[in-house]
């Protein structure tokens, strides 16, 4: 068996590693560097939970080897809350809104939705746009509802007049204090 030193940046860490040629992402995320986000489902392109990014593009991390993945940078589901200081708009509103209830799918779910929102930059996308959007990601928990409203809070959130009145400056009425 051949084995292979990578580097990988996941979440903006600079990663060196050695896997062999079969290894897939996901396992060399979760196994080797223990960001245990992605989740192994299926292992063939069905559910999605293993989704992350590469290089900006949302891929589910079972359909590439870890050796296709030298050199890229990869965010996975730990990396949103490290780059917003806080939790990610989506990860506030999955919580919010019930969008998960074993939560297996959960972190593929919200990488696909990121990448959606931020593609459309659109406040107010409608239930077809999302559910066409996540149909490559599958919840067993059939939680799809309460989903596509964590996505359309979302991208109020991401998009809307409070983010506009958060970019001009102005304090977003529920942060305001007191
Ligand atoms: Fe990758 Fe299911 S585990 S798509
Ligand atoms: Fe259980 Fe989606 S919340 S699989």
């Amino acid at each position: 068996m051949s084995s292979h030193e990578i580097t990988l940046t996941v979440n903006g860490t600079e990663q060196t590693l050695t896997v062999e040629s079969r290894t897939l992402l996901v396992h060399a995320l979760r196994d080797e560097l223990g960001y245990t986000g992605p989740n192994v489902g299926c292992e063939s392109s069905m559910c999605g939970a293993c989704t992350v990014e590469v290089d900006g593009d949302v891929v589910k991390s079972c359909t590439m080897l870890a050796v296709q993945a030298d050199g890229a940078e990869i965010t996975t589901v730990e990396g949103l809350a490290e780059a917003h200081d806080d939790l990610h708009p989506l990860q506030e509103t999955f919580n919010e809104e019930h969008g998960l209830q074993c939560g297996y799918c959960t972190p593929g779910m919200i990488m696909t939705a990121k990448e959606f929102l931020e593609e459309t930059e659109d406040p107010n996308p409608d239930d077809e746009e999302i559910r066409e959007a996540i149909e490559g990601n599958l919840c067993r928990c059939t939680g799809y509802q309460n989903i596509v409203r964590a996505v359309e809070s979302a991208a109020e959130r991401m998009y809307g007049d409070e983010a506009e009145s958060a970019t001009d400056g102005g304090v977003p009425a529920e942060t305001g204090g007191d």
